[in-house]
C-alpha cells in the first residue's frame, strides 16, 4: 500500500520548498518596511470564529470548512483565512487598547475543500495583513499600495488592480433591498443556494459560482448607485491616494467579494497574462468597519488582504522570476577507508561550525559513487582523504568551478577555503 497526500494538498519538496521560503523572506522583508509586525495565531479555531465573521451564507462557511468535534465536544474549524482569526486575537488580547494603529501580518496554512484545480487547493498558504484602529482613506490607499509593491518586489507582471465600494451599512441595507427586487423576479431561475441566499443575503448572490454567468446577472442593479454620499466620497479620496502614488487600477462594480465582513472597499489584484491563470485574483482584500464590533470588541475598523502562496509560485515559475536557488553543499568529504571515514567526520563538522555546507558519503568507500554524490550537490570543493593523506595529516582539494586540484595540510585549509 503505497499511500497518497490528503486530494488537493502539497507536497514542498527540497528546490520546491526552497521557492517557497524565497517568497516568504522576501515579502515579509517588504511588508516590514510598512511597519507590519508578524501575528501567529493557531490553525485551529472555535468554528463561530469563523460563521460569525464569513457568514453564514458564504459558500467558505456553509460547503469548504473542515469542521470536526473535538474529544471535548467543541465544534473546531482549521482556519479557512486569516482575517477572523487575527480579529479573534486583536480583542481577546485587547490590542486595541494601545493609542495607534496595529499592523500585523501572518503567513501559514489554510483549508478549504473546494474542487482542486490549477491554482486552487484544499490546502493553500495565505501571506495577510490587517491594520486595526483608522478609518481614513489615507491607510486604504497606503495598504494597498504595499500590496502592489510586493508583486514589484517578486518582480510579477501582468497583474490588475480591481477595486470596488460596497459601501457602508445603509449603503448595502438599501442595496439588498434593490437586488431582493431585482431577482424576486429570476427566483425560478436561481440555483437552491441562491434561492435561499434571496431572503437571508441577495449580496451573496451575485458571489454565486453557479449562477453568476447568467445573462440576468449582468443587469442586476449596481451597489454604485446605492452608495451613500459619505460612502461615495471616501471611495474616490481611497482611488486618489492610489493615482497618487502610481497605482493604476479598474473599478470593477460587481466586485462584492465572497466574505460577509467587508464594507466600503473591496480590491483584488487579478492575474491577465494570456495563459489559464487568466482572471485569478493573486491577492485579495478590503476594509471591515463592523467585524471587531460584532466579535464583542470595540467600534474599531480594519483593512487588510492576503496573497495565495500556490499562486504566486507558479506565476514566478512560469516568468521566470526565481534566481538560481543553490540548494546543493559547498564542501563533500569523500573519504577512502574506514578510518579515513571517522576523520571526515571529525572535519565536516569543524567546517560546518565555520559555516560551510559540508556533507559527508556516510556509506562508501570507493571513489566513484562518492563523486557522484558530490557532483549531485554541486559541492564547490571536493576534499579527499585516503591513507595517504591521514599519515601526511594533509588533504587534497579540488576547486570544481576553477577545476584546480591541490594537496595541501590540513592546517591549511581554513586558509585555503577564505583564499579561494
Ligand atoms: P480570499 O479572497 O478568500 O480572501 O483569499 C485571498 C487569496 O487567497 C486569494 O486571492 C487567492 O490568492 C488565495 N486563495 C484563496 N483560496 C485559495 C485556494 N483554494 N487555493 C489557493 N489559493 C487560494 C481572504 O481569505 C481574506 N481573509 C483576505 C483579507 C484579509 N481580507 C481582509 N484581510
Amino acid at each position: 500500500m503505497i499511500y497518497q497526500k490528503v486530494k488537493g494538498m502539497l507536497d514542498y519538496i527540497e528546490n520546491e520548498a526552497d521557492k517557497f521560503r524565497y517568497i516568504e523572506k522576501c515579502v515579509t522583508d517588504e511588508i516590514k518596511k510598512h511597519g507590519f509586525r508578524e501575528i501567529i495565531t493557531p490553525i485551529l479555531e472555535n468554528t463561530e470564529v469563523f460563521v460569525h465573521s464569513v457568514g453564514d451564507e458564504s459558500d467558505i462557511v456553509t460547503k469548504e470548512m473542515y469542521t470536526f468535534f473535538d474529544k471535548g465536544n467543541r465544534s473546531l474549524t482549521l482556519r479557512p483565512e486569516g482575517t477572523a482569526p487575527v480579529a479573534r486575537s486583536y480583542i481577546e488580547n485587547k490590542l486595541y487598547s494601545r493609542p495607534s494603529l496595529t499592523k500585523l501580518y501572518y503567513f501559514g496554512p489554510m483549508f478549504r475543500y473546494e474542487r482542486p484545480q490549477a491554482g486552487r487547493y484544499r490546502q493553500f498558504y495565505q501571506f495577510g495583513v490587517e491594520a486595526f484602529g483608522d478609518s481614513s482613506p489615507l491607510l486604504d490607499g497606503d495598504l494597498i499600495y504595499s500590496g502592489y509593491k510586493i508583486f514589484e518586489r517578486l518582480g510579477i507582471k501582468d497583474i490588475v488592480l480591481k477595486i470596488n465600494s460596497i459601501g457602508d451599512f445603509l449603503s448595502r441595507e438599501a442595496y439588498a433591498i434593490k437586488l431582493r427586487q431585482y431577482f424576486f423576479s429570476y427566483r425560478d431561475r436561481l440555483c437552491e443556494d441562491c434561492q435561499r441566499r434571496l431572503e437571508k443575503n441577495p449580496l451573496r448572490i451575485l458571489d454565486c459560482k453557479v449562477d453568476r454567468n447568467q445573462p440576468y446577472f449582468r443587469t442586476a442593479p449596481k451597489i454604485s448607485d446605492s452608495l451613500t454620499p459619505a460612502s461615495r466620497a471616501y471611495f474616490q479620496k481611497a482611488l486618489d491616494y492610489l493615482t497618487l502614488l502610481g497605482v493604476s487600477y479598474e473599478i470593477d462594480y460587481n466586485l462584492v467579494r465572497g466574505l460577509d465582513y467587508y464594507t466600503e472597499i473591496v480590491f483584488e489584484y487579478i492575474y491577465q497574462g494570456d495563459d489559464d491563470f487568466k482572471g485569478l485574483a493573486i491577492c485579495a482584500g478590503g476594509k471591515y468597519s463592523n467585524l471587531i464590533s460584532d466579535f464583542g470588541g470595540p467600534d474599531i475598523p480594519g483593512i487588510g488582504y492576503a496573497f495565495g502562496l500556490e499562486r504566486i509560485m507558479a506565476l514566478m515559475d512560469r516568468q521566470n522570476l526565481f534566481p538560481a536557488l543553490d540548494s546543493g553543499a559547498d564542501i563533500v568529504i569523500i573519504a577512502l577507508d574506514e578510518l579515513s571515514k571517522e576523520h571526515s567526520l571529525y572535519l565536516a563538522n569543524i567546517l560546518r561550525n565555520r559555516g560551510y555546507r559540508t556533507e559527508i558519503d556516510y556509506y562508501h568507500t570507493t571513489l566513484k559513487p562518492q563523486f557522484r554524490f558530490a557532483e549531485r550537490l554541486n559541492a564547490l570543493f571536493i576534499i579527499i582523504i585516503g591513507e595517504e593523506e591521514r599519515i601526511n595529516k594533509s588533504i587534497t582539494i579540488k576547486n570544481t568551478k576553477r577545476k584546480t586540484q591541490e594537496t595541501i595540510k590540513e592546517e591549511k585549509l581554513l586558509d585555503y577555503l577564505k583564499e579561494h
